[in-house]
C-alpha cells in the first residue's frame, strides 16, 4: 500500500512533471530536508536564495576528513559543496595533505573520520593524530570544531577515533561548535542529519547569504559525484550477472575458497587494483525459520524499520543481522555482558535467554545487514568488464550447531547467470604505485592474495616485468594453495620476479609468512633500500600484527637501527604510502 493518496500522489507527480533531473534532485533533498529537520527548514522561496559562484562570506571553515575507502570522504565533498552553495567560505583537505601545524590559524573545522584496524585511525590520519597527541600540539583557543565519526558498532571501539579527536581538541582548548555525533554503518540517515546541522549553523553565521540559507542537498555538479553515481551506491548498486563460481581449495581442504566472476559487460564500472567490491547479501532463509519457529512469531507480521513496512520475515532475510551480534546487543537483551560469545548468532542468544517477544521488539533488537566487502582479485585490464573475487565460505560449528556466514554462503548459493547487487569502494590507500619501476613486495595468507592478483595482472597486462615479489600463507600445499597455477605462469612471464610461500600445516611446526621475511630478512632488506612498496593483506587481528613485527626487526637487524626508530620508519611508510595494509 502507498503512502500517499491517490490525490496526494496526483499533485506530487503534477508539481514535478516539468523539473529538470538536477531540479527533481534538489527538490528531493529538500524534502528529505523537510522530514529531518521539522520547522528547523527554512521556507522554500527563502531557500532558493543561492549566493552567486564564488560568493561566499562569514566565518571561514576548513572540512578535514580521514577515510581508508571512501565514506568520510564522500560525507566530507558533499558538505563541501552545500557549504559552497549556501555562501560559506570553505576549504576541503584530506588529513594525509593537511600540516597540523595550520590549525592554529584556522577559524573553524569540520571533521569527517573513521575508525580503521582495532580502534586506530585511517592510515592517512596517523600522522595527523600523532602530532595532537604530542607535545608539540598547540594551544587551540579560538578554534571551532565539530566531528562526525564514522563505524562500525560490530567492533568494540566503536568510532574510537572520533571520539579521540572531538576530546583531543577539547582539551587543546578548542570548542566545540556541535556535538559530535557517531554513526553506524547505515551511516546515510545520520550523516545527512548533521550536514544539515551544519548547514543550519552555518546559515545562522552567514547573514549575507540570505538569513539561515539552508541548502542542503544542493544538487552539485562536477566529475567526483557523477562518477560517484555511475560507481553505484549502497542505495542503488549494479545488478551484476555471476559468470563463474568455481572452489579454489581442494574437496579435501578444511576450508573452502571460492573464486567467483561477475560481468561488467555495458555497466561503464571502472575500478583500480587494490580496489573493494561491496556485495548485497541475503541471510539463509533456513537461520530466519529457525527463529520465527523458536519465537513462534508469524513471518507475515508486518514490522517496521526506519518508517518503512516490511514482512517479519523479510525484515530478518534482507535487511537485519542475525548471524552476529556485538557485546552490545547481548548486554542490552540479557542485562549482562558476561557469556558474549563473538560465534554465536541471535537464534544461540533466543535460545539460551528465552522472552516474551513481539516482531517488532524483535527488529529492534537487530543491526541493519551489511554490505559484505571483499578485496578484488582481478584487473580491468587483464580481465575487460569484468570483477573477481575470492572468497573463503564461513562455516563452523558452534553450540552444536553449523554456523554459515551470511554474505560467504549467499554467495555460495549463487548460480551462474544469477545477479548480485554490487558496488565499487575505492581503496585509495591501497595502490600500486605510481612508477612501474618500484619495487613491490606483497605479504598476503588465505584470501588476502586476492589483491595481489588483481596487481600482477595488471601489471603483465602492462608489460611490466619483474620488481615484484609475493609471500603467500595458507594451510597445506596440496589442498589450499590458492591460484597455484596463475602464480607459477606469472613467475614464468616474468611478471612475479619472486614467490616465497608459508604452509603452516605440513610440519609439525607452524610456519607463516613472517618466518619466510625473517628468513630472507637481507633480500628484503635490500629490496626496501631499493624503494620498494609493502603490501599486507587479510587477517588484522594476528597475521598483520606479526608481519609488522617482523618488519621491526629486519629494519632493527638489517638497517642497525633501534626499535623506535624502526616503528617510526614504519610509520613514516604508512603516511608516505610506501607501506599499505588492507587488513580485516
Ligand atoms: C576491506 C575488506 C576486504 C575483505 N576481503 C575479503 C576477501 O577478499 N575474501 C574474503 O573471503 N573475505 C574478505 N573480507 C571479509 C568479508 O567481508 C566477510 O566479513 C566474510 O566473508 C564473512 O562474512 P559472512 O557474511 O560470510 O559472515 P558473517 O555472517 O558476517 O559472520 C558470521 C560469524 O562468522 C564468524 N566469521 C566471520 N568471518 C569469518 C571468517 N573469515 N572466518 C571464520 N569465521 C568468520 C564471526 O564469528 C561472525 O560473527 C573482507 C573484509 C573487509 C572489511
Ligand atoms: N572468527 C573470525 O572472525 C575469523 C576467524 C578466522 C579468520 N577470520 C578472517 O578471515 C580472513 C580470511 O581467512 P582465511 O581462512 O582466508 O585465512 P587465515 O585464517 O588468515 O589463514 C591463512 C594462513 O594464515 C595462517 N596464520 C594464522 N595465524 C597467523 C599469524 N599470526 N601470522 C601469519 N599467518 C597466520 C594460517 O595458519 P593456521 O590456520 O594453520 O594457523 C593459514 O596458513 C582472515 O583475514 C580473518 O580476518 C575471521
Ligand atoms: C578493517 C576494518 C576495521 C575497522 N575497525 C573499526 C573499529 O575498530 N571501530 C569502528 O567503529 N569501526 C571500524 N571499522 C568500520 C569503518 O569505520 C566504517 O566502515 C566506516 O564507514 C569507513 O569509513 P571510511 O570509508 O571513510 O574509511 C572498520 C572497518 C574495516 C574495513
Amino acid at each position: 500500500m502507498s503512502l500517499l493518496n491517490a490525490q496526494q500522489l496526483e499533485r506530487v507527480s503534477h508539481a514535478v512533471q516539468d523539473l529538470t533531473p538536477a531540479q527533481l534532485a534538489w527538490v528531493g533533498g529538500y524534502l528529505s530536508g523537510l522530514s529531518l529537520g521539522g520547522n528547523n527548514v527554512i521556507p522554500f522561496p527563502q531557500a532558493l536564495q543561492v549566493s552567486a559562484p564564488g560568493q561566499q562570506h562569514g566565518i571561514s571553515t576548513t572540512i578535514l576528513y580521514g577515510s581508508q575507502t571512501g565514506n568520510s570522504k564522500n560525507i566530507a565533498r558533499k558538505l563541501e559543496q552545500e557549504l559552497k552553495a549556501a555562501g560559506t567560505t570553505v576549504s576541503i583537505k584530506s588529513l594525509r595533505d593537511y600540516r597540523p601545524q595550520q590549525l592554529k590559524k584556522e577559524q573553524r573545522i569540520l571533521v569527517v573520520i573513521s575508525t580503521h584496524g582495532n580502534g586506530e585511525p585511517p592510515d592517512d590520519a596517523r600522522a595527523f593524530f600523532q602530532f595532537i597527541h604530542s607535545h608539540r600540539a598547540p594551544g587551540l583557543e579560538g578554534l571551532e570544531f565539530a566531528v562526525l565519526a564514522l563505524g562500525d558498532s560490530s567492533y568494540e571501539e566503536f568510532c574510537q577515533t572520533g571520539r579521540e579527536l572531538d576530546l583531543r581538541l577539547e582539551q587543546l582548548g578548542a570548542s566545540r561548535w556541535l556535538a559530535r555525533i557517531d554513526c553506524d554503518v547505515d551511516f546515510g540517515e545520520d550523516a545527512a542529519g548533521w550536514r544539515q546541522q551544519v548547514l543550519e549553523k552555518a546559515g545562522r553565521d552567514t547573514p549575507q547569504a540570505g538569513g539561515n540559507a539552508i541548502l542542503f542537498n544542493q544538487p552539485v555538479s562536477g566529475s567526483t559525484v557523477q562518477q560517484e553515481q555511475a560507481l553505484g551506491t549502497q542505495e542503488a548498486p549494479y545488478a551484476a550477472e555471476l559468470l563463474a563460481l568455481t572452489p579454489v581449495t581442494d574437496a579435501a581442504s578444511d576450508k573452502e575458497v571460492l573464486h567467483a566472476e561477475f560481468s561488467l559487460a555495458g555497466s561503464g564500472i571502472r575500478y583500480q587494483p587494490g580496489d573493494i567490491l561491496a556485495l548485497q547479501v541475503r541471510n539463509d532463509s533456513a537461520l530466519v525459520d529457525a527463529i520465527l519457529s523458536h519465537t513462534g512469531l508469524d513471518g507475515e507480521t508486518a514490522v517496521t524499520l526506519k518508517g518503512k513496512t516490511f514482512t517479519l520475515r523479510t525484515a530478518l532475510q534482507e535487511r537485519l543481522e542475525i548471524t552476529s551480534l556485538t557485546r552490545k546487543q547481548y548486554e542490552n537483551f540479557t542485562g549482562s555482558s558476561d557469556g558474549y560469545q563473538a560465534d554465536a548468532d541471535w537464534l544461540d542468544v533466543l535460545e539460551q535467554h528465552p522472552k516474551a517477544l513481539d516482531a517488532q521488539t524483535l527488529v529492534e533488537l537487530l543491526r541493519p545487514l551489511k554490505a559484505r566487502e571483499y578485496s578484488i582479485a582481478s584487473s580491468l585490464e587483464a580481465h575487460p568488464e569484468e570483477v573477481h573475487l575470492l572468497v573463503k565460505r564461513v562455516d563452523y560449528p558452534h553450540n552444536r550447531r553449523r554456523h554459515l556466514g551470511a554474505g560467504s554462503n549467499w554467495l555460495a548459493r549463487l548460480q551462474t547467470g544469477d545477479s548480485a547487487r554490487i558496488h565499487i569502494k575505492p581503496n585509495e590507500r591501497f595502490k600500486l604505485p605510481a612508477d612501474d619501476q618500484t619495487r613491490i613486495i606483497m605479504i598476503g595468507a588465505g584470501t588476502g592474495v586476492a589483491p595481489f592478483r588483481s596487481f600482477i595482472a595488471e601489471r603483465e597486462a602492462r608489460d611490466v616485468q619483474g620488481g615484484s615479489w609475493l609471500f603467500f600463507g595458507e594451510q597445506h600445499f596440496r589442498t589450499d594453495f590458492l591460484y597455484q597455477s596463475e602464480w607459477l605462469q606469472y613467475l614464468q612471464s616474468g611478471a612475479l620476479e619472486r614467490m616465497s610461500v608459508a604452509f603452516s600445516r605440513d610440519q609439525p611446526e607452524k610456519i607463516y609468512v613472517q618466518q619466510r621475511l625473517l628468513e630472507q630478512a637481507a633480500a628484503v632488506w635490500d629490496w626496501l633500500q631499493q624503494g620498494a612498496h609493502v603490501y599486507v593483506c587479510g587477517d588484522m587481528h594476528k597475521m598483520a600484527k606479526d608481519v609488522h613485527q617482523a618488519l621491526t626487526q629486519i629494519i632493527t637487524q638489517q638497517g642497525g637501527r633501534t626499535p623506535e626508530q624502526a616503528e617510526a620508519q614504519l610509520e613514516q611508510w604508512i603516511s608516505a604510502g610506501r607501506y599499505q595494509r588492507d587488513v580485516y
